[in-house]
């Protein structure tokens, strides 16, 4: 009998403490006028490609080319959002979230860019979305560019290679403010410039599909100095955009503008000191580099240690515009690695590790970063994307991190998801029980960071239905719902109940 009781014991420790995923999480742990929210992206779930006036984006053009995306998958159709809208927003409505975080189709309100006009119909479009939003009680919570731009820009100038496209961003931004902006109080200028970089010019896995050698799959060879001047041009692109909104828009409109990075956490592998030094070199290569700039108005010193001459410079007036560009800071959190260091170490990983592969941080950087099981911090992974592992207390290490270098900065986690690989019909509870337990465990690890004394004001669930996941098309799924391929349809998860029980259940939650 002992020994049974022992057994079960053991069991439910095992479970608790070792699988870890067993938080639970209260919306009451978390401040009053909290957002809470579902995240989605215009080409991820709009389709309608070429209606209304919708110019060819870089994805368009990227997605027709044969190959590359698994199943020929693009955003030609996606989950037709486009003319599906109403019957999302009352999905959201019953879900009872307060705040829906979505982005907008540059094509389809400047299809030429600065050269062309506004397309009224572009404009009708998000004029509905937001006015049908706002009659349900949800906060639109607006990104202004998220990975799509009219294909012309590429042809015309390299587009983010370019210092052009910071004047198209802010032409593009300023209209969005005009147009939109009576209604919209929240604002996120660019979506993880800093993530972009990388898959577009690095690894070559998104459009223009450059990269540096010898990393990645390129289609032509490019220069090492690419990805940090899409990253320059993006920074200034923002604080341009965000000095109209504050000189002309902001008392006016009473809103709030910020900036959304790309932030996974990183760990030290080892306790030694090497390690602890690698990892606030990842840190500030991936999350810094982004955060710094606008706060501080320059690049973390690592960066200008480890880069030399090939980091651009902000002159002195470009230091002054960038400096305090951000109202809040917006996170995208999945995951976290573990950093070792490479300067004065011997550093080996497995090839399998994505990142490990990925040259520049051994070569320029002096690190490798390296997924596995460590003290029980790391718990699984997301079954769908590789890469992304289940570490639910890397949430609060990030927003703490953020919190301290930022000075209380008000922090908004733009997404956070599980990724499954549903290549079945219907969806696969089993991997949606894993996303139950995912975004519980992340949503403790956050409200441990706010009462750790982070300024934190929302968080959107990526995403509110499954949707075309980039690179993997429609064989990676984030949603809350499940969207059936060939009807449509969208469905409820049990992962969507969940959610929908911890907004509104207030016997259970609160
Ligand atoms: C980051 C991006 O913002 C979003 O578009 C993407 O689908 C998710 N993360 C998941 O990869």
């Amino acid at each position: 009998f002992i020994i049974c009781i022992l057994l079960i014991l053991q069991h439910v420790y095992s479970n608790k403490i070792i699988n870890g995923l067993e938080e639970e999480v209260k919306k009451s742990e978390f401040p009053n006028g909290f957002l809470f929210g579902t995240s989605t992206s215009a080409y991820q779930v709009e389709g309608a490609y070429i209606e209304d006036g919708r110019s060819l984006s870089n994805w368009d053009t990227y997605c027709h080319i044969n190959g590359v995306i698994p199943n020929g998958g693009s955003g030609d159709i996606a989950d037709d959002h486009y003319h599906r809208y109403l019957e999302d927003i009352d999905l959201m409505a019953s879900l009872g979230v307060n705040a829906y975080r979505f982005s907008i189709s540059w094509s389809r309100i400047l299809p030429r860019g600065k050269l062309g006009h506004v397309n009224p119909a572009g404009i009708k479009f998000y004029n509905n979305i937001i006015d049908s939003l706002l009659l349900k009680g949800i906060i639109p919570f607006v990104t202004i560019h998220h990975y799509d731009y009219p294909q012309e820009f590429e042809d015309r100038f390299q587009a983010w290679l370019s210092p052009l496209m910071q004047e198209e961003f802010v032409h593009f931004a300023e209209i969005c403010f005009k147009s939109f902006g009576n209604r919209v109080k929240y604002w996120a200028t660019l979506n993880e410039p800093n993530l972009y970089m990388e898959m577009a010019y690095l690894k070559g896995v998104f459009p223009p599909s450059h990269c540096s050698p010898p990393f990645g799959k390129c289609s032509y060879g490019n220069s090492d100095i690419e990805p940090l001047l899409v990253v320059h041009n993006s920074i200034l692109a923002h604080a341009k955009a965000v000095k109209i909104y504050r000189d002309q828009f902001q008392e006016k409109q009473g809103g709030t503008i910020g900036m959304v990075a790309s932030a996974y956490m990183y760990k030290p592998m080892t306790d030694n000191e090497a390690d602890n030094k690698a990892t606030n070199r990842a840190l500030a290569f991936r999350v810094a580099w982004l955060l710094d700039p606008l706060v501080y108005g320059d690049y973390p010193i690592e960066m200008r240690h480890y880069l030399g001459t090939k980091l651009p410079i902000f002159n002195g007036e470009e230091k002054i515009l960038i400096k305090n560009s951000t109202d809040f800071i917006g996170l995208n959190h999945y995951t976290t690695y573990f950093a070792k260091d490479c300067l004065n170490s011997n550093c080996t990983c497995m090839e399998s590790d994505v990142l490990c592969t990925h040259g520049e941080n051994r070569a320029i950087r002096g690190y490798v970063l390296i997924t596995g099981q460590k003290d029980g911090a790391y718990i699984g992974d997301q079954m769908g994307m590789p890469g992304l592992y289940v570490v639910p207390q890397g949430m609060e290490d990030i927003v703490d991190y953020v919190n301290k270098r930022y000075n209380n900065l008000p922090i908004f986690v733009t997404e956070n998801g599980y990724a499954s690989n549903e290549n079945q019909e219907g969806y696969d509870m089993d991997q949606d029980r894993k996303r139950i337990k995912y975004h519980k465990a992340y949503l403790a690890s956050l409200a441990r960071s706010i009462r750790n004394g982070a300024d934190v004001r929302g968080y959107f669930v990526w995403s509110l239905m499954d949707n075309f996941e980039w690179r993997f098309g429609y064989t990676v799924k984030f949603g809350l719902y499940h969207v059936d391929p060939f009807s449509l349809n969208r469905s409820p998860k049990l992962s969507a109940h969940w959610f929908r029980d911890f907004l509104t259940n207030t016997t259970l939650n609160n």
